[in-house]
């Protein structure tokens, strides 16, 4: 049987970079990945379902703020995209970054990595690594991925390599890109983590290598875990620093300037994003096999999820303080992504707050440079655009609501000419026409 493994390292050693990379799911994470590896000199191949977002990449314009397009030309030599699966057969790696989201029933959805090991499984040949990167509960690796590959005839850790190893991207963040984060990594024997922790130290300065899939999984939901568990922390203690008349944001800043023993987390209007919302049911779906309840887990679930109502509830309840109702007020809110200076609407908790309002009777507009239409998402479809920021439009309103503080919004602008700023996100001092939320 040849060596698959020194076949493996022998190609990445080799300065002609004759290794080629295919990534599955051309997404938030897959495409920067993809250009990271042909950045690093390698031949990519993209694979994606979405024949719009191949074509759109074809045509070398990226369909994500923080990709310039003039990255996508310059790897137009070294990263194709394609919807024919066939391709994977030429590949050394293949790289699965899928979605994984939540079904109806907050059940985990596999189907994605389900649907994507199909339709790889028939073009899949001795010697490759596969490298699973969609976050998803401890198992999966084991229990989804490996059964087809040895099905088809392979040996694990011999004639094919499969390995888990979760992505970390934190969209639109400055300092911090693919190569600079290190990158955690769980192979199903030692043979495939020494062949996976080859290829991505090609393009990750430190990687983090683990015992098993297993580990690498659960390390990756309690990263996320700890952050949805924090955030739901500080959103009850706003709850009760308000009505004690104390700005959380003031004692928060103060608690941070411990040196040690104390992470700061900022509250908000909920939480958004695919993963801090979606990430820890995950585990919770998983730990009742073993007969555990993951309490943390499910409380800042409910914390957060509650934090839209008590945004809707604030602005109604200042609404009424100057003698007006919510039913019929004109409301315009700022930001509806789920985060700071990016444009991705996914599980926003803007949305929540938008349709609060429009159920009691608001009528509301947004304001997001990075938005210009809401496009339709999972929790429904809105018909309205982006409104620009002026003296006259501020003031045209009941009411404004900081929901999503981005860099491009003139923090002066809004606080001089808003009659009443409801703000969710600590951007502007206490005043008489601010109240926090
Ligand atoms: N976005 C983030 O910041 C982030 C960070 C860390 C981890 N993750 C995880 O990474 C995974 C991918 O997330 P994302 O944000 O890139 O998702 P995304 O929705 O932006 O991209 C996923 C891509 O996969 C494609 N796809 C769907 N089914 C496919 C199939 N069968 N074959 C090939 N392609 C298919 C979609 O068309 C899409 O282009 C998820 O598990 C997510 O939890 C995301």
């Amino acid at each position: 049987m040849p060596d698959y493994e020194k076949i493996f390292l022998d190609k990445l050693r080799d300065n002609d970079k004759r290794a080629i990379i295919a990534v599955a799911g051309l997404g938030y994470v897959g495409l920067p990945l993809a250009l990271s590896f042909s950045e690093a000199g390698y031949q990519v191949v993209g694979l994606d379902v979405d024949g719009e977002k191949v074509k759109k990449i074809s045509r070398r314009e990226s369909y994500i703020g923080h990709i310039s397009n003039s990255r996508l030309k310059d790897s137009a030599a070294r990263f194709s995209a394609t919807t024919d699966f066939r391709l994977a057969s030429e590949a050394d790696a293949i790289i699965i970054c899928v979605p994984t989201p939540l079904t109806r029933h907050q059940d985990p959805d596999l189907s994605y990595v389900k649907g994507t090991m199909d339709s790889l499984l028939p073009h899949l040949k001795e010697g490759q690594l596969l490298s699973l990167e969609s976050t998803t509960y401890p198992g999966t690796t084991a229990e989804i991925l490996k059964p087809p590959l040895e099905e088809k005839g392979f040996v694990i850790g011999r004639t094919f390599f499969l390995v888990y190893s979760p992505e970390r991207e934190d969209p639109a963040n400055p300092h911090f890109q693919t190569q600079t984060i290190p990158k955690v990594l769980g192979g199903c024997t030692p043979a495939c983590s020494r062949v996976g922790l080859a290829l991505y130290r090609e393009v990750v300065s430190l990687m983090v290598p683990v015992s098993s899939p297993e580990a690498a999984e659960l390390t990756k939901l309690l990263e996320n875990i700890y952050r949805a568990v924090n955030i739901g922390l500080v959103n009850e203690l706003k709850l009760l620093a308000d009505k004690m008349g104390l700005d959380i944001h003031e004692v928060i800043n103060a608690a941070a300037t411990k040196p040690f023993g104390f992470t700061p987390f900022y509250p908000g209007p909920g939480i958004g994003g695919h993963c801090i919302p979606i990430d820890p049911f995950y585990l919770t779906w998983k730990a009742r096999e073993y007969g555990v309840h993951t309490r943390f887990i499910e409380l800042a679930g409910e914390v957060n999820s509650s934090m839209p109502r008590y945004v809707a509830d604030k602005l109604s309840k200042a609404l009424n303080e100057r003698g007006m109702p919510l039913k019929g007020a004109k409301v315009l809110l700022l930001g509806m992504a789920y985060k700071k200076n990016v444009e991705d609407m996914r599980e926003s908790p803007s949305l929540e707050v938008l349709s609060l309002l429009q159920e009691a009777g608001a009528l509301c507009q947004y304001s997001d440079p990075h938005v210009p239409r809401l496009p339709t998402v999972r929790r429904g479809s809105w018909d309205i655009a982006s409104v620009k920021l002026t003296p006259e439009t501020l003031a045209s309103f009941d009411a404004v609501v900081m929901l999503t503080d981005h860099k491009a919004f003139d923090h002066d602008l809004i606080l001089q000419h808003s009659r009443l700023l409801v703000d969710t996100r600590g951007a502007f001092p206490i005043g008489p026409t601010v109240v926090k939320a």
